[in-house]
């Protein structure tokens, strides 16, 4: 590991340890997802902070998350909701949301979170379709080939003054905005940032965060629906 990696892993230490511990039922959501045999690619907690943070200047009364897995990032989110907040978390794996819902009943949230189970495009398209109201904050975290699919839908959902917060933006291992055509996930991606970047109604940036255990950086993109 070079010498930039390894101190970005101590400054990642140094954030997470001074600014993004995890309260007790974040921690279990965290560690039992694992013993339960899911995917370690939950947000590391000084993602989870960020967006934390971001959600509770935002304050929003309604808020959606698009890929749930454990819970562990709908935890972060379900703790800066206002009092009269609510959030819906879509997930495709029933397994996920079975554990996700463990996870969020565990920690006294089960009023105000709902996880709905299905393919997200299909569940955002019957949002719309029934002219659900639209959110405040919308986090995108499901699969990346969907992830413009996503954009569009999101859009769709917004209204000026809504917050999109998308995950994953620095796609691992590929050119930067040069992916091998091959790499359906980073072409994706890459193609998801230039709509962002381009859209005459949003906008963004992309902030980097360390993740992970070896320094790397990823980007949270943070929108706002103008
Ligand atoms: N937001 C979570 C991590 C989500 S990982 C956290 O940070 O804690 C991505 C999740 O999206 C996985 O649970 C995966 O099952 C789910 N997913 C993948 N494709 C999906 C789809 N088409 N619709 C809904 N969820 C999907
Ligand atoms: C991975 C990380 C993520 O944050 C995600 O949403 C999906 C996959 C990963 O590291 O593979
Ligand atoms: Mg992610």
């Amino acid at each position: 590991m070079d010498e930039t990696l390894a101190r970005n892993c101590e400054i990642k230490k140094y954030i997470c340890k001074a600014f993004a511990e995890e309260e007790e039922d974040v921690r279990f959501a965290r560690e039992n997802s694992l013993a339960r045999g899911l995917k370690e690619i939950q947000v590391p907690s000084n993602v989870g902070k960020l967006i934390y943070l971001l959600a509770k200047l935002r304050a929003p009364k309604r808020a959606l998350e698009i890929g749930t897995l454990g819970g562990y990032s709908t935890l972060w989110l379900a703790k800066a909701l206002p009092q009269n907040g609510r959030l819906i978390s879509l997930e495709f794996e029933a397994k996920h949301a079975a554990i996700a819902k463990e996870h969020i009943v565990k920690a006294g949230f089960s009023a105000q979170v709902e996880i709905r189970i299905g393919k997200a495009a299909d569940l955002l398209s019957s949002m719309i379709a029934s002219k659900e109201e639209p959110f405040d904050l919308i986090f995108i975290d499901a699969d990346k080939e969907n992830y413009p699919k996503y954009l569009d839908l999101a859009y769709s959902l917004s209204t000026s003054g809504t917050l999109i917060l998308s995950d994953n933006l620095i796609p691992k291992g590929e050119k930067i905005d040069d992916p091998h055509p091959n790499n359906e996930e980073a072409c994706s991606i890459y193609h998801f940032n230039k709509l962002l970047s381009l859209h005459p109604k949003i906008e963004s940036i992309i902030t980097t965060n360390i993740v992970g255990e070896k320094g790397r950086l990823d980007g949270l993109g943070i929108s706002l629906v103008t």
